[in-house]
């Protein structure tokens, strides 16, 4: 495991806070979505933690295929190319898809993924990801739905890993920077 113990550490979201955004985000999602066919399809890894909790809190019958691309490479950084590396095996025409992911950066992969997706004609293709990072954007992308938009920081926990799975199993999220800073 990496170690961060010489880095600068700060809480941004408890388990408290994340449960109340999560129970927030399931209840729009409830009431947009009445009466459609929701196909939800988190991307892998790093949207599972929270895809797990969104679902149990969205109150309707639902589907859900899994999604994982790769452009990080274990690095921090977007490589600029997005590769799918595991694609969703079912038509998707007849559903209403919702690709969920844990964070925006760049933009880079929930446009590449909604471009992929949207040539096989959903009824409609929205996203909804934990955390938005708007300053870093190097594509033009705007989630449906997004928990909370934060600052510049790179940030664990809550399914989001430093290098490798290292953080991601941590029941809340905090900031790490390098002490200089
Ligand atoms: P984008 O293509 O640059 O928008 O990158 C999105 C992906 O990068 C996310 O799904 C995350 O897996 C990863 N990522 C971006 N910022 C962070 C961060 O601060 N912590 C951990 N992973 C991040
Ligand atoms: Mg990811």
């Amino acid at each position: 495991m990496v170690d961060i113990a010489n880095m600068n550490q700060k809480m941004e979201f408890t388990k408290e806070e994340i449960s109340e955004k999560v129970a927030e985000l399931g209840a729009r999602i409830t009431k947009d979505y009445e009466g459609k066919k929701l196909l939800i399809i988190p991307l892998m890894k790093g949207a599972f933690i929270f895809a797990s909790d969104l679902i149990r809190n969205i109150d309707m019958n639902l589907s859900i295929e899994f999604l994982k691309t790769s452009s990080y490479n274990d690095l921090l950084e977007s490589s600029g190319e997005v590769k799918i590396d595991d694609d969703i095996e079912i038509e998707i025409s007849e559903y209403d898809v919702l690709v969920v992911d844990d964070i925006v950066d760049s933009g880079i992969t929930l446009k590449a993924v909604t471009e992929h997706l949207s040539k096989r004609n959903p009824k409609s293709l929205k996203t909804c990801t934990f955390l938005d990072k708007p300053e870093r954007r190097q594509v033009e992308f705007v989630p449906d739905y997004c928990g909370y938009e934060i600052e510049n920081n790179f940030v664990i926990g809550y399914g989001l890993n430093y290098i490798g799975d290292d953080y991601r199993n941590l029941p809340y999220i905090f900031s790490i920077s390098p002490k200089d800073e």
